[in-house]
């Protein structure tokens, strides 16, 4: 896989497959689309559960010092109280009078113009790859509008949330263009309330968790009790969070339904954080290339010691070279004993654990990787678009769509063809094999079509093997042609050596 340039083009490519070959669709579409939700079709349901698999095996089964966690989506709201989440988890958000659109602040940039030092106004842009380039255009737009001679001083965007009050009502509207619409920044609440039980009121409310961490949390003292966890140990765990994103966009990158994957990992406090901390990132950065995105399109993010919050010891993120730009995909977060001291507090029970090897009694530190799937897969989607030619049946060489996506997270792990779909020995050979495979991995037959545009089929949704039965299988040797899909070479292998070929590729 590659690390493609930021381009909203390969964004709109991506979105576009998604939609057609069945990976992704827009939530409730038959109604005209549900904003900051999506649906993962036959294919995407497939990716998604190969990612989340290959994380739970290799984070969880494959390690002696994690466990895996299964909590509910709502929990106790004073959970909630006492992570922080109910008093401070929210946005600075800005609204448009006119439009009645809303703006994350931080996302929403500004600048003044000026003409030979004179002021003539504001710019103001949405946060996307080209902002610099979008605020020049629309200060030469104002300039020749307002008639001024002399040159335009250098645009320096701003956050909205620097702006100061006197600039609010001079600041134009993305959406309008005109100044004196949009508000001051105001905090947004991100979690979604519900109600629980038959009573209406207010002792009803409830939360849809924002993140799973805090079932971590609020389970630590069972897994402690029950199970025979020795520090450094960790708790892992997959499932749905839901924030009431200002501005969900660039697809599934910032949905308001999401799923992560997240691990607490509990160590002492006088352990080498320093140390730990590296380990973890560079365990994450393997991980992500294990499943087969490219390290050239990694980096890290180490947030600066006076951004952190003040429980925060460390903070860095892996960043993905996204179609619509370097962005956030992973981050691991040195928590000190923040939490499970909160949790102390507001429960009134000891979250201390007796370390075996240093004999003291302490509330552990935390280290705490956190990924999103969503963000992964879109990661593992945009890494895997390629597009390259190659020749058709008749020897032309055409444009080829393929997503070059990892054998081991791949939707589909093999596709069997036989030659003709008329030719009821070929069928019966290619039909034996192809329901030999699927007792083993997700296989798919496809018998109509010249076999060219069965590959094609197939490359589009990044099968990585195809498997032809033709004439020399069933007359001459019984071997079978392996195609790869990236390289389009075919060679014969036995049965056997199909199998074992498949086995070292999918399963490693
Ligand atoms: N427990 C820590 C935590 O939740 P976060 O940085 O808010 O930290 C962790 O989220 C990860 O979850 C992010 O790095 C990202 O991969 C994913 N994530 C967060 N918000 C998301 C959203 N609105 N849509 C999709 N993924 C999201």
């Amino acid at each position: 896989m590659t690390a493609h340039a930021p381009s909203d083009t390969l964004m709109e490519d991506i979105v576009g497959l998604c939609k057609r070959r069945g990976f992704i669709f827009q939530s409730s579409e038959i109604y005209g689309g549900y904003n900051g939700f999506y649906d993962y079709g036959p294919l995407g349901v497939e990716l998604r559960n190969n990612i989340k698999q290959a994380w739970w095996r290799d984070f969880v089964q494959c390690r002696d010092d994690i466990e895996g966690l299964d909590s509910s989506i709502i929990m106790h709201p004073k959970i909630w109280k006492a992570s922080g989440h109910v008093d401070g988890f929210s946005d600075p958000m800005v609204d448009c009078k006119e439009s009645k659109l809303r703006y994350r602040a931080d996302q929403l940039f500004f600048a003044p113009v000026s003409v030979d030092g004179e002021n003539i106004g504001y710019v103001s842009v949405v946060e996307c790859i080209d902002q610099q380039e979008v605020a020049e255009k629309a200060a030469a737009e104002m300039k020749r509008k307002m008639a001024k001679q002399g040159e335009l001083d250098i645009i320096e965007l701003k956050e909205y949330t620097e702006a100061k009050p006197e600039q609010y009502e001079l600041i134009p509207s993305p959406a309008t263009g005109k100044p004196g619409s949009l508000t001051e920044p105001r905090e947004f609440k991100l979690m979604f309330e519900t109600k629980v039980g038959p009573l209406a009121d207010d002792s009803a409310a409830a939360y849809l968790r924002p993140e799973t961490a805090q079932g971590i949390f609020a389970n630590y003292k069972n897994i402690v009790d029950t199970g025979r966890v020795k520090i450094p140990f960790g708790i892992a765990q997959i499932g749905k969070a839901f924030r009431n994103e200002i501005t969900p966009r660039n697809f599934i990158f910032r949905s308001r339904e999401f799923e992560q994957m997240e691990i607490e990992y509990f160590i002492s406090p006088s352990a080498d954080l320093k140390t730990l901390h590296r380990e973890w990132i560079d365990t994450c950065t393997d991980w992500l290339v294990s499943i087969g995105l490219p390290r050239e399109g990694i980096s890290e993010d180490i947030h600066p010691e006076d951004k952190l919050a003040f429980y925060s010891q460390a903070t860095t993120d892996l960043m993905f070279q996204f179609p619509h730009g370097e962005q956030e995909l992973w981050g691991i977060a040195c928590r000190s004993d923040y939490d499970l001291k909160q949790h102390q507090e507001h429960s009134g029970k000891s979250m201390t654990i007796f370390d075996e090897t240093t004999k003291e009694k302490y509330v552990p530190h935390v280290i705490e990787p956190s990924l999103g799937v969503d963000r992964t897969l879109l990661a593992v989607l945009s890494a895997a678009y390629t597009e390259d030619e190659v020749p058709n049946d008749k020897g032309r060489v055409e444009k080829r769509i393929l997503l070059k996506f990892s054998p081991k997270i791949a939707p589909i792990k093999v596709a069997v063809f036989p030659l003709l779909k008329n030719k009821p020995e070929l069928v019966e050979v290619a039909t034996k094999l192809y329901k030999k495979l699927q007792r083993r991995w997700n296989v798919f037959y496809d018998a109509s079509g010249a076999i060219g545009r069965r590959y094609r089929r197939q490359d589009e949704i990044g099968t990585p093997f195809g498997i032809t039965i033709d004439f020399d299988t069933i007359e001459k040797d019984g071997t079978i042609t392996l195609r790869d899909r990236d390289t389009c070479e075919q060679r014969r292998v036995t049965e056997d050596e199909l199998i074992k070929f498949l086995e070292e590729q999918i399963d490693g």
